[in-house]
This record gives structure tokens, sequence and C-alpha cells, in this order.
């Protein structure tokens, strides 16, 4: 659709300068939505906002997302005006992402990622918003989250925030001497997608009691991790991490879900597999590894599940 308004568009080109300034604007706007899709899937937006069990439309909510709080069910934010994000401005959606707040003022439950989307850049937010607004609305109507008391009392959420929640710009810092200047970029890039977009912390980094990420033990597993299911030390850990892998094994496994012993992937990574890293290029997947390769080795073991 989007490419035969590009058609169209040219073919009035020769009619007037105004035209041509109208092509060029399309064509921006077709580069920003193709750049959103791509912040969308390193984002793994798709996941907790699609009912793929239910098979609901894309985005239209209904995915539950069990934890130890209860069951969070992902709201629908599709552009529809009543029961999606229709009605929001580009600022309303730069606030829910960067400071955790919705339109009305309410503070989010941290089950939304944004303390890792807060230090999203704002173009990346500003493209994923332009292609947010070229999908699909659906009618579906929210329904409440399933918490367990007290979490159910939102405010509470208030108090979580003030403890835990420093929303703020990203900084990649410096890199460790052993990546070198050659690989500043990769290690900068790696470390956006890993602490930012592919929130990969808030499922790996185990929690303290009230669900705050403990900074120390940075992607060194989390033995209750979402759907109850233990996710493992991808900290460089020979033992208990992924120490013995090389970066291609890394890639690989980003790309297609197979580890370096021939097992695949399962459960809630399988998903981020297929949505978010597996749709990545090859050279953020490179940048990823590279990232995860520098972390401080940690040794902390997390036992595997049966099978
Ligand atoms: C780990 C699951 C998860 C991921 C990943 C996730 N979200 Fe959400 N999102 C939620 C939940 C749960 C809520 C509801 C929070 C609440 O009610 O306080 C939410 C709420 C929202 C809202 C507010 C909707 C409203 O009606 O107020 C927006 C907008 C949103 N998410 C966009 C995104 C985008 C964009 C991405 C990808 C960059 C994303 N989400 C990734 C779980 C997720
Ligand atoms: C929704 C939760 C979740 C998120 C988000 C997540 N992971 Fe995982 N990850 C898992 C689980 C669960 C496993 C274990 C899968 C298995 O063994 O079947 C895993 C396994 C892995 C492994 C293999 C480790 C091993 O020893 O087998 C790597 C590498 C990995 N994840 C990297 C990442 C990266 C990089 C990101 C961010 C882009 C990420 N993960 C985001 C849940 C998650």
């Amino acid at each position: 659709m989007l490419r035969r308004g590009l058609i169209l568009a040219a073919l009035f080109l020769p009619l007037s300068g105004a035209t041509a300034q109208e092509v060029r604007q399309e064509a921006a706007d077709e580069a920003a939505i193709r750049r959103g899709e791509y912040v969308f899937n390193a984002g793994g937006c798709y996941g907790c906002h699609t009912d793929v069990k239910g098979k609901g439309a894309p985005l239209a909510g209904g995915r539950r997302l069990k934890t130890p709080f209860g069951d969070f069910i992902g709201p629908n934010i599709t552009p529809d005006p009543d029961h999606g994000i229709g009605g929001w401005t580009l600022a309303d959606f730069t606030r829910a992402l960067r400071e955790g707040v919705s339109p009305a003022g309410d503070p989010y439950y941290p089950a939304f990622p944004y303390t890792s989307f807060s230090r999203m850049e704002e173009e990346d937010i500003a493209d994923l918003w332009a292609w947010l607004q070229s999908v699909e609305p659906a009618d579906t109507e929210n329904v409440g989250h399933e918490l367990d008391f007290p979490y159910g009392w939102r405010w509470l959420t208030g108090v979580w925030r003030a403890l835990y929640f420093s929303p703020g710009d990203f900084e990649a810092g410096e890199p460790p001497a052993a990546v070198g200047e050659e690989g500043r970029e990769p290690w900068e890039r790696g470390a956006y997608l890993v602490r930012v977009l592919g929130h990969c912390s808030e499922c790996h980094t185990p929690r303290g009691g009230l669900g705050a990420m403990n900074d120390d033990l940075f992607l060194a597993g989390n033995a209750a991790g979402a759907e109850g299911e233990p996710v493992p030390n991808i900290t460089p850990d020979r033992a208990t991490g992924i120490g013995g892998w090389s970066l291609a094994d890394i890639e690989g496994y980003l790309e297609i879900g197979m580890d370096p012993d021939g097992d695949f992937a399962g459960g809630a990574m399988a998903e981020v597999i297929d949505h978010t890293t597996g749709k990545l290029t090859p050279a953020d997947r490179r940048a990823i590894a590279v990232f995860l390769m520098s972390l401080p080795a940690v040794e902390r073991r997390i036992a595997r599940p049966p099978g």
C-alpha cells in the first residue's frame, strides 16, 4: 500500500515543486515506518501485546503474562481510538515509554518494561510511533490484570517507582579495554540493544522481593523468571554462563535458537528469537554478542528445567 502511494506520488512528480516536496515527505514517512518496524522487533513489543494462543489480532492485547505478583494482561496498542492508543499523541507515547506514565497521569506497572525502554532514543520512539500508526486498528477491549493482593492497587506502583525507577537518557559508558577501539562501535550498539531495546535483563537479571532488578547480578540468571521458568546466566562465566561460547555461537543462537550443543531454545527465549533477535541484522546480533562477552563474568548456577 505504501509502495503504491510512492508510485502514485512519483507519477505526479513532474507537475509542480510542491508535489516534489510531498513525494519527499512521503518517502521520509515510509522510511520512518520501516525503521520503526525494526525498532518494534528489537523492542519485542509483539509478544506481550498479542494473544497468539487465543488467535487475537496483532497488538490487540489479551496476552497473559504470569508473574510472582499475579497475571498481567497486555493491553491493545493498535491505533483503535476507543480500545487502543488511537487517541494518543507522540508526546503521550514518549511519556509512556520513557516515564512509564499513562496520558491520564497514572503510573504503569513495571511488567511493561519501561524501566528498560526509558532510555530509548527519541528518534527510535518517533519511528516506532510512525510504524504503530500503520498497524491495522483492532477494537478488542482491554481486560483488567488479575493481580494478587495488594498489587492490584496501582498507586503502589508509585511507591515502587520512587524506590527503583530512574528515567534518563541512554549512556553506553566506557567499554572494557579488551574491546579495543575498533570494537567500540559494536559494543555501544550492543549495550543499547541489550540494556534498552531488547530489555534482556528483564528476564535474565534476578530480582529482589519487590521485583526490582539486582544490578550487581546483571544478566547472571533468574531462577524464577518469566512464567516461572528459570532463565540462564548469560554472563561470560565459563562454568555457569556462556563463557565457553564463541561470538558466532551467540549470533547463531540469537538467529535460529540452536546452542553449541545442538539443543534448541524453548519457552520464553524461543519467542524472543522468533520475534526479536531472529529479525535483527547480522551486525546487530554481532553487536549483542560483543557486548555480552565484554561483561564481568558472574559465577552463578541456575538449575535447568528437566528435559
Ligand atoms: C514484557 C511484556 C511487555 C513488553 C515486551 C512490552 N510491553 Fe507494553 N505493556 C505491557 C503491560 C503488561 C502493559 C500494561 C501496564 C499497566 O497496565 O500498568 C503495557 C502497556 C503498554 C502501553 C500503554 C497502553 C495503554 O493503554 O495505556 C503501551 C503504549 C505499550 N505497552 C507499548 C509497548 C511497546 C511500544 C513495546 C515495545 C517497544 C512494548 N509495549 C513492549 C507489557 C509489555
Ligand atoms: C521473556 C524472557 C527473556 C528475554 C526478554 C530474553 N531471554 Fe534469553 N533466555 C530466556 C530463557 C527462558 C532462556 C532459556 C531457554 C532454554 O534453554 O530453553 C534464555 C536463554 C538465552 C541464551 C542461552 C543461554 C544458555 O546457556 O543456553 C542466551 C544467549 C540468551 N537467552 C540471550 C538473550 C538476549 C541477548 C536477550 C535480549 C535480546 C534475551 N536473551 C532476552 C528468557 C529471556
